[in-house]
């Protein structure tokens, strides 16, 4: 068995953190951002989540019709957003559709949200029909790790009102095992505590088995988990006092490649 040892500042990190009213961010990881694509240099995102939603661009051959509107946004632009909303929007618009600072998961780098390309864009809210390429793109992203954050009929539990353009990357295949069973990132996070390392969440795609489980994060600030052997694993905190590992119970390379998962599978952990 191999022991991993997890510091606190973990919880903070990585693709599944939920950020929203309840949870605001807590540490911002802007050194890991790269632009979407050089036509567009100022919208960035996280390097894994611009790696993959390249691999949706490229399977969908979208780029001509699909643009990019916002991603990764500071402190500073959320406020700055946020307020000029209020002065042009006013208050019940601002609150649906634009989250308090430090409470938006643009600021993680883990959020996009993407535009019909014609010639006017709404910048707050673009236009990305349920129909065509839009919805081809929807659909397609959680094979890959993005899923489409505030769906119709979920507004209470996520607190945003619904916005077809905001894509959220939280890796494979938690997107799609969101998809399969139709959670918000809340549900998701909620339910995925119910299994433990002694009884994960199974989940079988093909030939490759992943597990999936929580671990509460010790009151010692520093957790330890124990793993098979060699195993192949993804550890993300929750934003709020846990953390979810994915662990990868048989490898094979025509799957890493499908799904498009990126090389930060590891075997250690510093
Ligand atoms: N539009 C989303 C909710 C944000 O401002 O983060
Ligand atoms: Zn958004």
């Amino acid at each position: 068995m191999m022991k991993l040892k997890l510091s606190d500042e973990k919880i903070y990190q990585g693709s599944l953190l939920l950020v929203n009213a309840d949870h605001p961010l807590r540490e911002n990881g802007e050194e890991r951002l790269l632009p979407v694509n050089v036509q567009y240099p100022d919208i960035l995102l996280m390097r894994e989540a611009v790696y993959i939603l390249h691999l949706i661009f490229d399977k969908l051959h979208c780029r001509d019709s699909i643009v990019p509107v916002s991603g990764y946004r500071s402190a500073e632009e959320q406020t700055e957003i946020f307020q000029s909303s209020l002065r042009e929007n006013g208050e019940e618009y601002t609150r649906k559709y634009v989250a308090v600072p430090n409470h938006s998961e643009h600021q993680t780098g883990l959020a996009i949200d993407l535009g019909l390309k014609q010639e006017v864009i709404d910048f707050i809210c673009p236009e990305f029909p349920y129909e065509g390429i839009c919805d081809r793109f929807r659909r397609t992203a959680p094979a890959y790790g993005f899923v489409e954050r505030y769906p119709k009929g979920k507004e209470e539990i996520t607190g945003i009102g619904h916005e077809p353009w905001h894509f959220r990357y939280v890796g494979y295949p938690h997107s799609e095992i969101m998809s399969e069973y139709g959670l918000t990132l809340e549900e998701y996070m909620a339910w995925i505590k119910q299994f433990s390392c002694k009884s994960p969440l199974r989940w079988t795609k093909g030939s490759q088995v992943t597990e999936v489980f929580y671990t509460e994060a010790f009151q010692t600030g520093t957790t330890a988990i124990t793993l098979p052997e060699d195993s192949l694993y993804m550890i993300s905190g929750n934003n709020v006092d846990g953390f979810i590992v994915t662990r990868r119970c048989q490898q094979s390379y025509e799957f890493t490649i499908q799904a498009g998962t990126t090389g930060r599978w590891r075997r250690d952990y510093e």
